[in-house]
């Protein structure tokens, strides 16, 4: 396995599609949509998009909060974490990603957990 994920994923252009369908699908998603009702859409996106080019191989051009200090006092509930890794495979599968690859993804966000729910 050489190709890092982020190649995997399709590069800037395949990953950025896939940030972007989350993030759709965060807004109709009723778990956790009200969380996201005073977001700037474009600029949650954009904020994902690169923190996910970064995470998985691509260039790092985040400028974001680190995911402590981006939840904390949020009090996000272990259902709501689900309800976001919900969002991402059903982001992933609509952009025809393999399995191992969905794999990857879902276990890097689920070992970010720590770092998300009532923090
Ligand atoms: C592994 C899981 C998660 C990851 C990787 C993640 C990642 C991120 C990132 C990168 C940001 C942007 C920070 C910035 O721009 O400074 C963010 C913001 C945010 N996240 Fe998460 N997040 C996760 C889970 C959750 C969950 C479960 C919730 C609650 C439903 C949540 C709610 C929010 C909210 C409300 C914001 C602020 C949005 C805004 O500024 O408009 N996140 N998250």
């Amino acid at each position: 396995m050489s190709e890092s994920l982020y190649e995997r994923l399709g590069g800037t252009e395949g990953v950025t599609k896939i940030a972007n369908d989350l993030v759709d699908n965060h807004m109709v998603n009723k778990a956790i949509a009200p969380r996201f009702a005073d977001s700037d859409v474009a600029a949650l996106k954009k904020s994902a998009a690169t923190f996910f080019i970064a995470g998985t191989g691509g260039p790092n051009d985040y400028t974001g909060k680190d995911l402590l200090t981006a939840h904390k006092g949020m009090n996000i509930s272990a259902t709501e974490f689900i309800a976001v890794l919900d969002d991402a495979l059903d982001a992933l599968e609509k952009n025809g990603v393999g399995q191992r690859e969905q794999e990857e993804v879902l276990f890097a966000f689920y070992s970010m957990r720590s770092q998300v729910v009532r923090v």
